[in-house]
């Protein structure tokens, strides 16, 4: 087991409540100790970057990664390599796969090939994510199902939901709500109002979002249950959630990056890589998303990574699948749009990517506290990154960001105490020293170097 020390960097470690320019020393796959001027023996790499800022890895709670059935698009393999590319150590898998995850066998097919960062399955709540008949929480549950929910759609039938919330709660876990009313939504795929009049797309209105969070949070407090709300995009959906929680029900929500970076008026291009669901919102919309985030209202900022291969997204507007990659771009797009246009502190948005979202899920993950896992993330928060389709590693590369330069770039991932992500340090990046064994691309980084 490799020995690191992560030597006078700015430690940003939300949890305790740290942020200093502190050496933090990595030994048997756990953070060893944290201080000034910590010791080691030769064995250990020391890893020294000015520039760098370390932090705990990045917890993702909402991605796809479409194994198995969409192997073309993702794989567990594919979408952990992205991930650690992104500086994410842990991650949840959504169930909408073919076929869905619903059977203890699938939740440890998907959790056992998560090898470069943690898998969390989250199993579905249905049998087929159908909305009739409760898939076997309890055994989901037992195989290693950190949550439930029917990313994709809602559950429609109220009844359905509120037994998903009694039953969850009785096992100790959260459902996560897609919140979208399909009768509401019918065949829109833009945001109802200049949007969809322009383009002369069918329009998704704010209410066909908020009927369900509204629903979902009633159920839930009547459940006593734990709600998370996914992907929230509307000013009416965050005043929902912050009036339930100042009337004290367990709910939290995570918005994506999409939601506090782009408009409705982005879907003007017809790039299909736009496409998204919920849909891009008003301008109004996004000032409420980066206020709730601002004040705590929205819990995690997640990616909700959603690949589609090219030939799935080179079609019109209204027949291309929605979704957009989004692990690799989580942090530069939150430091460029939250943080370096002061709305956030560093640390408030890497709590938001860490600690958080780790609290949502009910998981020990994203904190570097003395005997936690060491998984870290070493970034450059004004180190600059060019989005090109080849800088993605995921096998996916609908991303409307492709030609955007952002700042906060990720220098190096570790899981479990190994680099399983580096830059070319030596060349690019300050100083590193005692390197070790370092494989020529960095890519090949992988567990156990
Ligand atoms: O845009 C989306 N894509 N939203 C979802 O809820 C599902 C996801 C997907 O699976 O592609």
């Amino acid at each position: 087991m490799s020995k690191i020390l992560l030597r006078g960097m700015r430690l940003i470690d939300p949890a305790t409540a740290t942020d200093e320019r502190i050496d933090l020393l990595i030994a048997d796959g756990v953070v060893a100790s944290r201080g000034v001027g910590i010791a080691v023996d030769e064995e250990t790499r020391i890893v020294e970057i000015p520039e760098g800022v370390v932090a705990p890895g990045l917890v993702d709670m909402h991605v796809h990664l479409r194994e198995p059935g969409g192997e073309q698009e993702e794989t567990v393999e594919s979408g952990t390599r992205a991930a650690v590319h992104g500086g994410i150590t842990t991650l949840a898998a959504m169930p909408n796969t073919e076929p869905t995850i619903d059977t203890p066998a699938w939740v440890e097919y998907v959790r056992s090939r998560g090898k470069l960062t943690n898998v969390h399955p989250i199993a579905a709540i249905t049998v087929g994510r159908e909305g009739k008949t409760l898939a076997p929480l309890a055994e989901l549950a037992e195989a290693g199902a950190v949550a439930f929910s029917d990313d994709g759609r809602s559950v429609a039938d109220a009844n359905v939901m509120r037994r998903a919330l009694q039953y969850a709660t009785m096992i100790g876990r959260v459902i996560i709500a897609h919140c979208e009313d399909q009768a509401l939504v019918g065949s829109g795929t833009v945001n109802e109002g200049l949007a969809s009049t322009r383009s002369g797309l069918s329009p998704i209105p704010a209410v066909a979002e908020e009927t369900i969070v509204a629903r979902d949070i009633l159920l839930a407090k009547s459940a006593g249950a734990r709600l998370h709300i996914a992907h929230v995009s509307t000013r009416g959906s965050v005043e929902l959630v912050r009036r339930a929680k100042a009337d004290g029900i367990t709910v939290t929500c995570e918005t994506c990056p999409h939601y506090f970076c782009l408009t409705d008026d982005d879907v003007r291009s017809y790039d299909t890589s736009t496409r998204v669901n919920p849909p891009l919102r008003s301008a109004d919309d996004v000032e409420a998303i980066r206020e709730g985030l601002r004040d705590g209202t929205i819990d995690a900022v997640a990616s909700d990574h959603a690949p589609h291969s090219l030939e799935e997204k080179q079609v019109e507007f209204d027949a291309a699948p929605p979704g957009m990659v989004g692990m690799e771009t989580l942090l530069p797009l939150t430091i460029t749009h939250m943080v370096d246009t002061g709305i956030l502190s560093l640390g408030k948005a890497i709590a938001l990517m860490t600690i958080e979202p780790a609290r949502a899920l009910g998981i020990a993950a994203g904190t570097l506290e003395t005997g936690a896992a060491a998984d870290v993330v070493v970034f450059d928060p004004d180190g600059k990154v060019e989005v090109t389709a080849d800088w993605f590693r995921s096998l996916s590369k609908n991303s409307p960001f492709i030609g955007s330069t952002l700042s906060g770039r990720v220098l190096m991932t570790i899981h479990n105490g190994e680099v399983v992500f580096e830059e070319d340090l030596g060349t690019a990046h300050g100083s590193s020293e005692n390197h070790g064994k370092r494989a020529a691309e960095s890519n090949e980084l992988v567990v156990g170097v």
